[in-house]
């Protein structure tokens, strides 16, 4: 298909972000114009340390109703996004020298969270369905992390999804070696195809620290997300200075999303993201399947917004990027998703951020490009 790429530049599909085009400029309007006309200047005061109290209310009910599962407002700390949540955790639960956990590979600005706080990393196996449990007992006898950091559903890189009979080895793990589990749960609500587990919140409280965000459900400008965890631990988290001192994250956001939950414009644009996704989701692997040379793998994602290509052991994907580049397209290549540089011969690609015509028009010179360089 003839298209021009985006912007007349290439088409760089390993952008991990929502489409500009898609993100909720007239909800949010909508929202705005509702909390303005209530004439309530609450949100332009200081908030409690977890955040608006209405907010959590109403995020609860939210959650409970998508999760199908229940949710308090009692277990909400609200944060200014899920990499926030991050933060406070590796320097509020963690000590400098301790140990983390993560799933290799896993998302790449983790770790940039975890060696500023001076944490030390240390990877444990997956296989197509996620966390490996028996390769991370085995680790356990010989290590002692404070917590494991993991993306139980619609992975970033890998796309893979955790089985309940994995999440339920794992929480008893935790038990058995006390540890937390950070379940990065950003994807949790976009699932497109059949149904995902429930969230690992939903199995034990008291391991597990939930990270959920607005940025994939609504929009990354917000910058607004919530933990969900045991309230015993909210005293450890609000011990953090910033929050001492500027006290709850972001009211008057929070006012606006409030609202937006209100007026039910959450819920429609949950719905219409999701379409929409699964549809390019469907499509790019439509003709990912027809395209890629059969030397080239991949599982087929049910949700998220990426797919994890497993090339022939002998290719490097880096070096493969330059000549992507001279092909008008870009990916993210293995590497990047691992502290040890391992998955060389994988790479990312994103069907959030393109439409199908711009996704089928950069997976057809990937396909040409993979045919040629095999
Ligand atoms: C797994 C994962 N965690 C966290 C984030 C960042 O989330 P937030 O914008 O809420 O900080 C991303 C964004 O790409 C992500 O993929």
């Amino acid at each position: 298909m003839e298209i021009q790429p985006r912007n007349g530049g290439r088409i760089d599909l390993g952008i991990g972000r929502p489409d500009l085009a898609l993100l909720p400029f007239k909800e949010l309007r909508e929202a705005a114009e509702r909390y303005f006309s209530l004439g309530d200047v609450t949100c332009l005061q200081y908030a409690p340390l977890a955040g608006a109290p209405s907010l959590r209310e109403s995020l609860a009910d939210f959650l409970t109703r998508h999760y199908q599962s229940r949710v308090t407002p009692e277990h909400l700390f609200l944060t200014a996004g899920a990499s926030h949540g991050l933060d406070l955790v590796s320097g509020q639960v963690a000590k400098p020298g301790g140990t983390v956990l993560v799933e290799a590979p896993t998302y790449f600005l983790a770790f940039k969270v975890f060696h500023s706080r001076n944490l030390r990393v240390v990877s444990v196996p997956t296989d197509s369905e996620g966390l490996d449990v028996v390769a991370l007992e085995n680790l356990l006898e010989v290590e002692r992390p404070v917590f494991l950091y993991t993306i139980p559903t619609h992975h970033n890189p890998m796309g893979a999804t955790l089985s309940i009979e994995r999440r339920v080895k794992l929480i008893e793990l935790a038990n058995k070696y006390e540890f937390f589990i950070v379940a990065d749960e950003v994807y949790q609500l976009l699932n497109y195809f059949g149904q995902a587990p429930p969230r690992l919140a939903a199995f034990d409280h008291n391991r597990v620290i939930s990270l959920g965000s607005f940025s994939k459900i609504l929009s990354p400008g917000v910058r607004l997300g919530w933990i969900e965890t045991a309230p015993e631990l909210f005293s450890k988290l609000g011990q953090c200075g910033v929050l001492q001192s500027g006290g709850g994250v972001s009211p008057f956001t929070s006012a606006m999303i409030e609202s937006a939950l209100a007026l039910g414009l959450q819920d429609t644009y949950l719905e219409r993201v999701r379409n929409v996704y699964g549809q390019r989701c469907a499509h790019m692997t439509q003709v990912l399947d027809s395209v890629l040379p059969s030397s080239v793998n991949f599982v087929h994602p049910t949700g998220g917004f990426f797919v994890w290509l497993e090339l022939p052991e002998s290719v490097d994907s880096n070096l493969l990027l330059a000549e992507a580049h001279d092909a008008n397209i870009g990916f993210r290549p293995g590497t990047l998703f691992s502290p040890d540089r391992e998955f060389k011969n994988f790479l990312r690609l994103c069907f959030a951020y393109y439409n199908e015509a711009e996704l089928e028009w950069a997976c057809e010179q990937l396909g040409r490009l993979l045919t040629r360089y095999l």
